[in-house]
């Protein structure tokens, strides 16, 4: 009787156009906004991001990174049996992204949703896909993080534009009689709505408040370090494992100095901590699996290391898988 899920494939995808913290600070500078990329680096670890094309769709990038896990899966489109995708910038206000992506792949039938829980989305993804492979309801299923944030970003506000990229990851998520995800920690608290949101709502054929990204920088900061800290503790326990267990940590890609404090509550080195936001500044829900397939590609993560994944984001929302790759 199958009892676990494991991933046996990972797949990202980055949109071409590569912006600078140069480049940004260019383009700002025409609105009358001062920035640089001397203060971008020293407070975000942030160096570049990318940014969709105008015509580009969430979906679009989130089929590439499928695409991509698939094949290094070994598995069919045809063979997927449970799509979920995890985005904050969905396609439409209805139908699902999922459905997109389902339709987009060539394939259909299969139960598909999407799940917002912002930059924690994927690891709510793969804890909600990881359940249902555990009880039988899907054997082989694509998990997705992906987002055009690029979108919600206020270009006339420096304390939020400079810190956001576009991109997605996927994995292939199947049925295993060997673990795969060990243990999963979830957590959520509405009453921190306004730390980090995007207020408007589409009502009467209108958009009612502001669509754009509104973010207490500091409030963020510091809720994000405590709560990482303590889900990547309780996770451990729920697995029965230790810190010196972890072979690779891979945070939610937001700033640098979030990470680096997380993996210091762990007693883990810097080696072991993956690090890409420099490069692809904070994609939210696309964040965790870009940086996991960054790293498996570039043969960090192998197979058989462990591997603690872990989200932080608006909700506030936050969580943490622990797994053997
Ligand atoms: N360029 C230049 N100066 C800037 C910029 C900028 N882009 N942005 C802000 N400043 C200025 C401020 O105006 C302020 O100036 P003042 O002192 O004259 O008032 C000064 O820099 C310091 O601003 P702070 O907000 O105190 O800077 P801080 O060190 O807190 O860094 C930052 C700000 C980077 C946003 C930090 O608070 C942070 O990373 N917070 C967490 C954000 C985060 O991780 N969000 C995402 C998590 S969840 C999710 O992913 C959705």
């Amino acid at each position: 009787m199958t009892s676990y899920s494991r991933i046996t494939g990972t797949g990202s995808y980055l949109p071409p156009r590569r912006v600078t913290n140069a480049d940004l600070a260019a383009e700002l500078a025409t609105r009358g906004i001062e920035t640089s990329d001397e203060w971008i680096v020293e407070r975000t670890g942030i160096r570049a991001r990318h940014f969709a094309a105008p015509g580009a769709k969430t979906s679009d990038l989130g089929v590439h990174a499928a695409r991509r896990a698939l094949e290094s899966a070994g598995k069919q489109a045809t063979q997927v049996d449970l799509i979920i995708v995890a985005t904050t910038t969905p396609d439409m206000v209805f139908p699902s992204t999922a459905a997109i992506v389902q339709h987009k792949l060539g394939i259909a039938g299969c139960p598909v949703f999407d799940v917002q829980a912002v930059c924690s989305g994927f690891i709510y993804a793969l804890t909600v896909a990881d359940a249902m492979i555990r009880t039988g309801t899907a054997r082989c299923a694509l998990v997705i993080g992906a987002e055009i944030f690029s979108r919600i970003l206020d270009f006339n506000d420096r304390t939020t534009c400079v810190l956001f990229g576009d991109g997605a990851g996927a994995v292939v998520l199947e049925a295993s009689t060997a673990p795969g995800l060990l243990a999963s920690d979830l957590h959520a608290d509405g009453k921190y709505l306004d730390i980090l949101c995007v207020p408007g709502h589409v009502a009467g054929g209108q958009v009612t408040g502001s669509p754009l990204v509104r973010m207490d920088g500091q409030a963020v900061f510091k809720l994000a370090v405590r709560v990482l800290g303590e889900c990547a503790h309780a996770v451990l326990a729920k697995a029965g494992r230790e810190g010196d267990d972890i072979d690779w940590l891979i945070p939610h890609q937001a700033n640098i100095r979030i990470m680096e404090s997380t993996a210091r509550k762990l007693k883990l080195p810097p080696e072991k901590l993956v690090v890409t936001v420099h490069e692809h500044g904070n994609t939210s829900a696309a964040s965790v699996p870009l940086a996991m397939d960054t790293a498996v590609r570039a043969g960090q993560v192998k197979r058989g290391d462990t591997v603690l994944l872990e989200g932080v984001g608006g909700g506030f929302t936050w969580g943490a898988v622990l797994l053997d790759f």
